[in-house]
């Protein structure tokens, strides 16, 4: 690693992420249907109709997991909470073994010297709210934060940080509009409302939280570098517009309680009237910002109603899932939030890459991964260097797992998972991370 733990301020925190459904076996311990489980049964949506019953069961094999965060010397553990677990209906009843899950979870990390981040929603609507418009229906914020706070009474008072909602981006546009991930949908109004509906449920969950007296509380936010396909005044008004809907719309609504112009032109037209009375709600205060960066896009301008741009093919070098791995795109943003949100501690709560990672002798070369971690954390260290203020880094992921539409055959894990006989092996990154957080 061209990096080690000494280059770092002492506080600084390393860690490793996860979410629920791509890890823990969806079908153990009494959780209820999530809208993943009907999207991955509906033909065409997924590669093999793969869903996450069994993922890496995670669900009985965490200390094993836990022991792998421990001995590779991270400080900290990402990981999501699943809704349909602590509660199969969305609302009411909650489930005891699902709470006692995440109950051990937390104990098991604290025991082993681990910080506890937790993220309350990783995607996994449970299906009943689903049912009712999901992500569409105004009431899905209190659903949310009644689901925060009966979580937060059983582990609130053990958890070092936590965050509300994950990628609100692709709860809502990928999942609304582009049709990629759960619900499939491709209309511009459910997109709206979403858009809307998932930062009045961040709000609503952050001052239930804070009701329950829990404090270090975050948004996690995804960002992916625009830029323009040539300097053609339409091409980078398109690039602008994209920036505008991914990477501005949530943090601007949180933080600045605004949405950015080049979003709203198209948007609100589909949203409801009074919009902007939700942004006392929408700006609940929050501790942290996290920040999830992988990629950048080429953007053109396209004929066709908003947001009117199309994606261009870039150049390699690229992930297995296409990304183009672009470093530099991770100080421009972390600079970004810096001078446009004010200085406020920022995690990079995830980065990593996919790889054709395959055993052989018992051990997976993965330098390739070696290579963009370190460059990513160049980055990192210069913006630091400038005076941003980054507390943390976690990477994506700890283990090979269910990367949604794409199944299981992207791997993003430091460890590799066998999907067979769910053998976890630790890959030549991995051991290298242990020797760079050796403390000395
Ligand atoms: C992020 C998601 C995570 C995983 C990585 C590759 O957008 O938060 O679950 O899919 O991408």
């Amino acid at each position: 690693m061209g990096f080690k733990r000494a280059d770092f301020p002492e506080d600084f925190i390393f860690g490793v992420a996860t979410s629920s459904y791509q890890i823990e076996g969806h079908q153990f311990g009494g959780a209820g249907l999530t809208h993943w489980d009907s999207f991955a049964a509906t033909p065409g949506n997924i590669k093999g109709a793969e869903n996450g019953a069994t993922a890496c069961d995670h669900y009985h094999k965490w200390p094993e997991d836990l022991d792998l965060i421990q001995a590779m010397g991270a400080d900290a553990y990402r990981f999501s909470t699943s809704w349909a677990r602590v509660l199969p209906e969305g609302t009411g009843q909650p489930n005891p073994q699902g709470l006692d899950f995440y109950d051990r979870l937390v104990d098991g990390l604290l025991d082993r010297g681990i910080k506890p981040f937790a993220t309350l929603y990783h995607w996994e609507l449970p299906a009943p709210l689903a049912d009712l418009g999901g992500w569409r229906n105004r009431d899905i914020a209190k659903w949310f934060a009644d689901f925060a706070s009966i979580l937060m009474r059983r582990i609130g008072d053990r958890v070092h940080a936590t965050a509300t909602i994950n990628e609100p981006w692709c709860v809502s546009w990928l999942s609304h509009f582009l049709g990629h991930h759960a619900p499939g949908l491709r209309d511009i109004r459910a997109t709206a409302r979403s858009m809307l509906h998932v930062l009045l449920a961040h709000g609503a969950a952050v001052q239930a939280m804070r009701a329950e007296g829990i404090d270090n509380i975050g948004l996690v936010a995804n960002m992916e570098y625009a830029q323009p396909v040539s300097q053609n005044p339409a091409d980078i008004a398109a690039a602008e517009r994209y920036d505008a809907i991914y990477n501005l719309w949530f943090l601007d609504a949180a933080l600045l309680q605004s949405y950015p112009k080049a979003a709203l032109d198209g948007l609100e037209p589909h949203l409801p009237a009074g919009w902007a009375d939700d942004f006392p709600m929408i700006a609940a205060p929050v501790d942290w910002i996290g920040l999830n960066y992988y990629t950048k896009k080429i953007i053109a301008a396209a004929d066709g109603p908003f947001p009117a741009l199309a994606e261009i093919d870039g150049p390699p070098p690229k992930t297995t899932m296409g990304w183009e791995i672009y470093p530099e795109g991770l100080a421009y943003f972390l600079r970004n939030i810096h001078s446009r949100y004010g200085d406020r501690p920022i995690y990079v709560t995830e980065n990593g890459m996919s790889h054709d990672d395959q055993v052989i002798d018992g051990r997976v070369s993965d330098q390739v991964r070696i290579e963009y971690l370190e460059k990513h954390v160049a980055q990192l260290r210069q913006v630091m260097a400038e005076g941003v203020d980054v507390k943390g880094y976690f990477i994506w992921s700890l283990l090979d797992n269910y990367e949604w539409a794409l199944g299981y055959d992207k791997r993003f894990g430091l460890v590799h998972m066998d999907f067979e006989t769910l053998v976890r092996t630790p890959k030549v990154s991995y051991f290298a991370l242990q020797k760079a957080l050796k403390r000395q």
